[in-house]
């Protein structure tokens, strides 16, 4: 009897040469596995191409509302953002897939995965860890790592198989897509000083194309997962797929980043993530109202920490346990409604509201009504200064008397 691999296939040109490879080279029995993710859109013509290539088996697994409710959200309600701008869709999805991944290699009684990842970037790094953490028995091949052949050995080499070459448009670009974004690399983008031409764009309307006309959207949220979208209860899976069309219609959620890869290379990457940026300003708009500022703060740290070990495929860990822990428990207040205006690239929080928010109209009105105690301010204040007060007098002034010196050091000391 064969021994078993389950592929991560995508219908590509690299996994479907990865089959017959791993069929013929390897001597394996091939299982197909296809997760949608949001990604897919032809997922018979996949399946079938997945068979005629020389799989033994081919799945196709919606895995969607798992993809939204594990992964998307919790991370929506972390605020994780890489580097300041990537809502991390492909990072977010390759746990969940290798996970899928180990769960049918179980059933099937297989003795390794594989996937179709290069040895040049983050996804097999995501890929690898996750596997070796779920099931480190499981052998791991990542067939296009091992080739590194150029595009045309590997079209030549799917050509003396016979492996059908999928008849996608030809792209210059290497895309990735799923719910919460897509991301494209490679072709005139591996220039840094070039503007992304309009042809990588595919689902935000280009400037001259976006509606004259501002738009409106109400989101609510109940502790910090958004859950209607102007008043009408959605699942997450149609939340975010809206959110995608709506706010990509008015050229929301286009990024362009020079990104650090965990394996060391600067990468230019652009992304498109219409819902997951609209989403994320809606998020923060209603944390503002209901967190208080140390919160708030130790939140922003924790977002980046929980951005990085995403980014860095350690989801299967112990400190992402932990740092979902402590996201959970900051967001059982976070519940209330968002207003966003939507306009020319942008997504732009214009109200917010929140029976359990810490805006006190009473204390912040400069109108009648206020209650705040001015004179108050005198007391607090002469107590927070007291330590600033005492080092200035101490250290700073030249004599007991005279003037502070408004740059420290003054700028001709320095020289
Ligand atoms: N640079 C992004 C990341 O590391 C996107 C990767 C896209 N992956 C791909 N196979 N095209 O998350």
């Amino acid at each position: 009897m064969k021994p078993k691999v389950v592929l991560a296939y995508s219908g590509g040109l690299d996994t479907s040469v990865a089959i017959r490879w791993l069929a013929e080279d390897r001597g394996y029995d091939v299982v197909a596995l296809t997760v949608d993710v949001g990604n897919e859109k032809d997922l018979r013509t996949i399946h079938e191409r997945a068979l005629q290539t020389g799989a033994v088996k081919a799945l196709v697994k919606d895995a969607r509302d798992d993809f939204i409710h594990y992964f998307v959200f919790p991370a929506l309600a972390a605020g994780a953002i890489y580097q300041g701008v990537y809502p991390l869709a492909t990072a977010l999805a390759r746990p969940l897939i290798a996970k899928l991944l180990v769960d049918l290699a179980r059933e099937e009684g297989a003795t390794a995965v594989a996937h179709g990842c290069t040895g040049k970037g983050n996804d097999q790094v995501r890929f690898d860890v996750s596997v070796q953490a779920l099931a480190p028995d499981l052998e791991i091949i990542a067939p296009v790592r091992e080739w590194a052949w150029s595009r045309d050995e590997e079209i030549e080499y799917a050509e003396a198989h016979n492996v059908p070459i999928p008849a996608t448009k030809a792209s210059p670009y290497s895309t990735d897509e799923n719910l919460w974004g897509r991301s494209i690399e490679a072709g005139v983008l591996e220039d840094p000083w070039a503007e992304p031409p309009e042809d990588v764009f595919e689902w935000t309307a280009p400037p001259a194309a976006r509606p004259a006309e501002p738009e409106y959207v109400e989101i609510g949220f109940v502790e910090g997962t958004p859950l209607t979208l102007d008043g009408e209860g959605l699942r997450g899976v149609e939340m975010v797929t809206r959110l995608n069309k709506l706010a990509g219609v008015h050229g929301i959620g286009r990024i362009d980043h020079l990104e650090d890869r965990l394996v060391g290379i600067k990468s230019r990457e652009i992304y498109e993530a219409p819902a997951a940026v609209t989403l994320l300003a809606a998020h923060k708009g209603i944390e503002h109202m209901t967190l208080s500022r140390p919160q708030l703060a130790l939140k922003e740290k924790i977002a980046q920490e929980y951005a990085d070990l995403i980014y860095n495929g350690l989801w299967f860990s112990a400190h992402h346990q932990d740092i979902a822990s402590y996201v959970r428990s900051t967001q059982r207040h976070v519940t209330g409604s968002v207003r966003l205006r939507l306009h020319q690239g942008q997504a732009t929080v214009v109200g917010r509201k929140s029976d359990s928010g810490l805006y006190d109209y009473s204390l912040a009105t400069y109108d009648r009504g206020d209650t705040y105690d001015q004179g108050a301010a005198i007391g607090f204040i002469k107590v927070f200064g007291l330590a600033a007060q005492v080092q200035a007098r101490k250290q700073l002034l030249r004599q007991p008397e005279g003037p502070l010196e408004i740059a420290h050091p003054a700028p001709e000391e320095t020289k």
